[in-house]
């Protein structure tokens, strides 16, 4: 028996997953965010912690002797945060997260203390990534810094709480911007960038690898006879990616969550910063993998959802299993800006070409369009990193529109899979990282695909319509970009 957690954004999930790899029982805590700021999103690790313990109760209460059978834990996490926590190992300020947008102005300084960062890191500086925000809290919170003996991210707070070791893993790692990429190792430059050493970091593993034991009062509470073994885990995608069984070059799958990620395994490091691409490394030792990221997926149906009171799946209703025609206005999904391939935090949202007939049906139409437009500049940033694609599964809670997926497959002239459990998210790649760890199994022999339930093949007649829209869309950006309020 193997346990899985996901510290993700909206909610703490726990999944149990037995020796045949069936998902036997889940708990989910929900999490909220908080804004102190426009642009501000931060969370309290505590929270975290006490939503995860949470959760395993209840696994514990409704299925006692699966949970005592667990051999081994893994972690699957909300990428990028920066948890600071002082010599003691206590929390020093809440957790600064991924869609926080406050170190814009540091991430140039960033880039310009440290030249080669984009050839080291493999990646532009972010302003949600992790480095530039300990520049911004060196800057404005001059004490905080001055206290901050480690810096970790979330799930490895977690990890540490499960088993008192301060460890961190290859995936998650490469989002901090502190990570030399290719080599696998904390980079002493970028470290001494931001005015830091190899010291503030966790220990590094492979995702797959052992991290450590869950402490035995922990055990003892779950039951456990022996503290199971905690694996190194992953970020939340390539958690994902370890579920889907992408582990091979080219293997690829566009994510409907909260955020967008088109994602591409690959078989070495291949990074492209220019077009905004993240090169990272897979949860799997020798393997990377490419992403563009999209900071809103389906949270602008939500958004979309929460302006009409309208609720999603009654939006989507109406809209039958496909599209006809385009909308004829288009969405730009820039609720909280962009990140692939515009990186631009201060971007908004927008409607254009309303007319008189502008329905709520074609509105609807058109966020989701303007969400799988934002999708082909991620492939079409992939492709200028050198990845071509071919087909795509699709995951998350967007896949359950069969529509969304038809106007992704045109839009991105891709066929897409829809899979079994496409929903299941990063905790189940998270428990095969616990056996991989637990057992020393190899990821070939663990991490299998699922089912794949249907294919959607691009209408050609569609394909060459929303090629036209898209390239409308593409130069809506810089004419909006001199406009923003
Ligand atoms: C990836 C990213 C998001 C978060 C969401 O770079 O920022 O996918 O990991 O949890």
């Amino acid at each position: 028996m193997f346990l899985g957690l996901d510290i993700g954004t909206s909610a703490i999930k726990a999944v149990l997953v037995d020796d045949a790899q069936t998902v036997i029982a889940t708990a989910e805590t929900p999490l909220a965010i908080s804004r102190p700021q426009p642009g501000f999103s931060e969370q309290s690790p505590e929270e975290w912690w006490e939503a995860t313990l949470a959760s395993i109760d209840r696994l514990k209460a409704e299925n006692p002797q699966a949970l005592a059978a667990v051999r081994g834990v893994g972690l699957s996490g909300q990428m990028h945060g920066a948890v600071l926590l002082d010599k003691n190992g206590d929390v020093l300020r809440p957790a600064i997260l991924w869609n926080d947008g406050r170190a814009s102005a540091e991430c140039r300084e960033l880039e310009e203390r440290f030249p080669d960062l984009h050839a080291v890191a493999g990646n532009l500086a972010f302003p949600g990534f992790t480095a530039p925000k300990l520049l911004w809290v060196r800057k404005h919170e001059p004490d905080i810094f001055a206290r901050t003996a480690k810096v970790l991210l979330p799930k490895a707070y977690v990890g540490y709480r499960l088993t008192g070791e301060m460890v961190e893993e290859m995936s998650d790692a490469s989002g901090t911007l502190w990570l030399d990429v290719g080599k696998r190792d904390w980079s002493d430059a970028a470290l001494a960038a931001t005015y830091m050493d190899r010291s503030f970091m966790p220990r590094l593993v492979e995702g797959s690898a052992a991290a450590g034991k869950i402490t035995s009062d922990l055990a003892a509470r779950w039951g456990m006879a022996t503290p199971p073994v905690l694996a190194g885990g992953a970020g939340d995608n390539a958690a994902g990616a370890i579920g889907l069984g992408a582990i091979h070059a080219n293997d690829a799958f566009v994510s409907l969550g909260t955020s967008g990620v088109l994602w591409a395994t690959t078989d070495r490091y291949a990074p492209n910063p220019r077009s905004s691409v993240h090169a990272f490394c897979h949860a799997i030792p020798a393997t990377w993998h490419q992403m563009g990221v999209i900071l809103s997926a389906a949270s602008a149906l939500g958004w979309w959802s929460g302006a009409t009171k309208v609720a999603p799946g009654e939006l989507l209703a109406p809209l039958g299993e496909a599209p006809d025609a385009p909308s004829r206005s288009i969405f730009l999904p820039y609720l909280s800006g962009e990140r692939t391939p515009h990186n631009d935090t201060a971007i908004r949202a927008a409607f254009i070409g309303l007319d008189h007939d502008a329905s709520r049906e074609a509105m609807t139409q058109a966020v989701l369009e303007g969400v799988a437009f934002a999708f082909k500049d991620c492939l079409d940033a992939l492709a200028a990193a050198g990845t071509k694609l071919t087909e795509a599964d699709v995951i998350g809670g967007g896949s359950r529109s069969r529509f969304w997926i038809a106007v992704l497959a045109s839009v991105l002239g891709l066929p897409l899979h829809r899979v079994e459990d496409g929903e299941r998210g990063g905790a189940f790649g998270a428990a095969r990282l616990a056996r991989m760890a637990a057992t020393g199994e190899s990821p070939a022999a663990i991490c299998l695909p699922p089912r794949r339930i249907e294919t959607i093949a691009p209408d050609p007649i569609l394909q060459a319509a929303y090629a036209e829209r898209h390239a409308l869309y593409r130069a809506l950006y810089p004419a909006l970009k001199g406009v923003t309020p």
